[in-house]
């Protein structure tokens, strides 16, 4: 079979194949240039060229390639290009999967938060809480949504939102107003509308604690599933376990390419199980619309494009065992990287959760150096994420410091994500780690932090 190997360099920022390559690092091979090259079979050239790309996007949409075309001939002989039968297929299909009784396609994940808050009663003014270490989507949703931002720092095992934090925010830095029972902060009087932790990586945020929090103090919780999809979770007060995507008031998918179930372009999804939160995001993603012509709100073209719909039902299909060879790869990384373990730190998957491993992020010092090694070798990373959001240009207003959030600080300045894809060979991971292994060997001196 033809099969086109390395990364469509669709995002243009890095040359890399996938979203969360855009923001840092070198998602390429040896030659690091991202563009396509047409390859006898992706894992036999690999081997013989011995680059290992960061993603490789193209392989699997190679081998749906009938299916896909199919799909996209479908909408070319119905022209329902909006809309029609195609995305309401996918929402059934998407809500089934995430367990949710409410699935509703929308245009980016972006969108599928910025709405999710929206349409869960975030209004002007109120403050949003979530983690420093994410993608900036999500606080470009909360501040789109017109909310005002707030931190809590991750926890040190899986670098997700930490409850006791948030539990301690709340304690501290807020009060229950006594002329409504509401929960405003402190300083500036603001309502907590809303948490949204962040299923980063593809491991969930330990959920019990947080949605206890919710109840006790009437705040919405929108799950950031965006790099999450099929992730489970262990409720241990509901004794079963969850699918991500169904455990807060709504949550937010991302569909972008890279993603575990991506689209061939951009797409999202909220799921919910709140029929009137389902309604408002239809209106919402549709220029606020109850019906043709008639809006009852102002509201975005933020819709799910058909053919994209079309596309993720095939591929939804796959999601499953694509998930499940990401955890064989996790392991086999786990086990290579083993006998690092003094210098290369690497998590063991939280034990409420069946990660989904959309990244394997390791931590290790000089972790510049080591990416640069890597490159030169031929071996693609990335950073997820190398600046904390606190410490973005983009919230300078914000008025936030180093020191305010050490652990995700820390994290920045450590993390790598090795190369993650369902079909990454033992072979390529194999070299991944005996060139990790040899960056470390020599490198005597730098003694890696554990974090
Ligand atoms: C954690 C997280 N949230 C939100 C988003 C936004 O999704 P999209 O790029 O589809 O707008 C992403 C995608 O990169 C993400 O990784």
């Amino acid at each position: 079979m033809t099969v086109i190997n390395g990364n469509n360099g669709h995002n243009g920022h890095n040359g890399n194949g996938g979203r969360n390559l855009h923001h840092a690092g070198n998602g390429n091979g040896a030659n690091g240039n991202g563009h396509n090259r047409v390859m006898k079979d992706s894992h036999e050239t690999n081997a013989h060229n011995h680059t290992v790309p960061f993603l490789d996007l193209v392989t699997p949409h190679l081998q749906l390639e009938e299916e896909l075309i199919s799909t996209f001939k479908k909408a070319l002989c119905s022209a329902a290009f909006i809309g029609g039968a195609m995305v309401e297929n996918f929402e059934k299909s998407f809500a089934d999967y995430c367990a949710a009784e409410y699935c509703v396609g929308v245009s980016s994940g972006t969108d599928a938060l910025r709405f999710a808050l929206t349409a869960t009663g975030v209004n002007l003014g109120d403050v949003v809480i979530t983690v420093p270490n994410t993608f900036i989507a999500t606080t470009e949703a909360i501040s789109q949504a017109g909310a005002h931002i707030e931190f809590v720092d991750v926890d040190d095992h899986i670098y997700n939102m930490d409850p006791e934090k948030l539990r301690e925010f709340l304690e501290t830095r807020c009060r229950l107003d006594p002329a409504n029972g509401r929960l405003v902060t402190r300083k500036e009087n603001r309502r907590v509308a809303a948490v949204v932790p962040v299923h980063l990586y593809g491991q969930t945020v330990d959920m019990d604690p947080i949605l206890e929090l919710a109840e006790r103090y009437g705040f919405v919780v929108i799950e950031d599933a965006c790099q999450a999809h099929g992730a489970e979770y262990f409720s241990q007060r509901e004794n079963r376990w969850r699918k991500a995507g169904s455990m807060g008031r709504a949550a937010a998918f991302s569909f972008y390419p890279g993603k575990n179930l991506g689209a061939c372009g951009e797409a999202g999804a909220t799921t919910t199980n709140d029929e009137t939160v389902a309604r408002r995001i239809r209106m919402l993603r549709d220029h606020g619309q109850s019906r043709k012509y008639h809006h009852e709100i102002e509201g975005y073209n933020g819709r799910l494009d058909a053919i994209q719909a079309g596309f993720l039902q095939v591929k939804l299909n796959h999601l499953d065992s694509w998930n499940e060879q990401r955890r064989q790869r996790a392991q086999t990384y786990r086990s290579l990287l083993l006998p690092l373990a003094e210098d290369v730190v690497v998590r063991n998957d939280a034990p409420w959760a069946k990660a989904v491993h959309h990244l394997f992020v390791v931590c290790v010092e000089d972790r510049d150096e080591l990416i640069t090694k890597l490159a030169q070798d031929g071996i693609g990373t990335g950073i997820h994420y190398p600046v904390p959001l606190h410490l973005q240009n983009a919230y300078r207003h914000l008025a936030y410091k180093e020191g305010d959030f050490p652990v995700a600080e820390r994290l920045s300045k450590q993390i790598v994500s090795l190369p993650m894809y369902p079909n990454l060979t033992l072979e390529q991971q194999t070299r991944v780690v005996a060139k990790l292994q040899e960056f470390v060997a020599r490198e005597p001196e730098s003694v890696l932090l554990a974090v």
